[in-house]
């Protein structure tokens, strides 16, 4: 029974990763790296808050969090006329959004936790052509996607390589295998990659604001239980020497 269960257990990640689909790669953000949180938040501020909001997110605690000040925050990340104190929301009305793009573009707040980090990091990566789709481009992990390439102009323009793969039943699906470059952007494929870290790590921090100071609460608490756990055996010890 016992090795059942440690089999099941380690049996269920795989399970579930294979149910995914599309391949991921790694984002490898890191949290704590206050400079990437602020090319994250500028970058989203510039080219993502005009059609999605992020509407738990204030500027003020935003600013606070990645080591911005009020000042800094209206001056760069903010239009003249918003206050610090207010929520990232936007002025498109959702049915217009609707009738533009297919789907509204969702709320952005918790999107790196409904989704996963790797999910948004491999997302903004894959947009490729697609001649067939309204704006022209396509998602290997969103396919049929709703959202244009708006990054295009920094990461270029790319065509996917695919092949395709014939299952046991003979079922043929189109895999992609890789891109090509049509058109540079602005940035090299390292910055774009660099650019789209910083982005994720930003929606990241966003889902959780409080993240950094839970993990550093938990180690607190940890060694509270440790030091404690020490207390509590001494004075067992102590309580039950004359019992035995
Ligand atoms: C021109 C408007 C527009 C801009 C600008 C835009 N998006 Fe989107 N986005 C959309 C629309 C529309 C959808 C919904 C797509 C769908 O459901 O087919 C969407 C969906 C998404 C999703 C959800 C994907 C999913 O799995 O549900 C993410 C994540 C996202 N956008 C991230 C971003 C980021 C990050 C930026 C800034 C770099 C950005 N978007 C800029 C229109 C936009």
């Amino acid at each position: 029974m016992k090795k059942l269960i440690i089999a099941l257990l380690f049996a269920l990640p795989v399970a579930v990763m294979a149910a995914g689909g599309a391949h991921l790669e790694k984002a490898n953000i890191d949290l704590s790296d206050k400079a990437s949180l602020q090319r994250g938040a500028k970058l989203f501020v510039n080219y993502c808050l005009s059609c999605h909001s992020a509407a738990y997110q204030r500027y003020n605690r935003m600013g606070r969090d990645i080591g911005l000040s009020d000042a800094q925050v209206q001056e760069n990340l903010m239009l003249a006329g918003e206050k610090v104190g207010e929520t990232m929301t936007i002025a498109m009305p959702q049915s217009d959004a609707k009738r533009w793009f297919g789907n509204p573009p969702p709320d952005l707040s918790v999107m790196a936790r409904a989704r996963g980090t790797d999910y948004i990091y491999t997302y903004l990566k894959t947009f490729y052509i697609d001649e067939n789709r309204p704006f022209g481009v396509n998602n290997a992990v969103f396919p049929d996607v709703g959202m244009p390439h708006v990054l295009w102009e920094l990461e270029g323009q790319k065509k996917a390589i695919t092949k395709t793969e014939t299952d046991a039943d003979g079922n043929e699906t189109t895999v992609i295998t890789g891109y090509e470059v049509v058109k540079p952007g602005s940035m090299s494929e390292a910055e774009y990659d660099q650019a789209a870290r910083d982005m994720t790590n930003f929606m990241v921090y966003m889902s959780e604001p409080v993240v950094l100071k839970r993990q550093q609460i938990g180690i607190w608490v940890l060694l509270f239980l440790g030091i404690f756990f020490i207390v509590a055996y001494a004075l067992k010890k102590e309580y039950w020497k004359d019992v035995h």
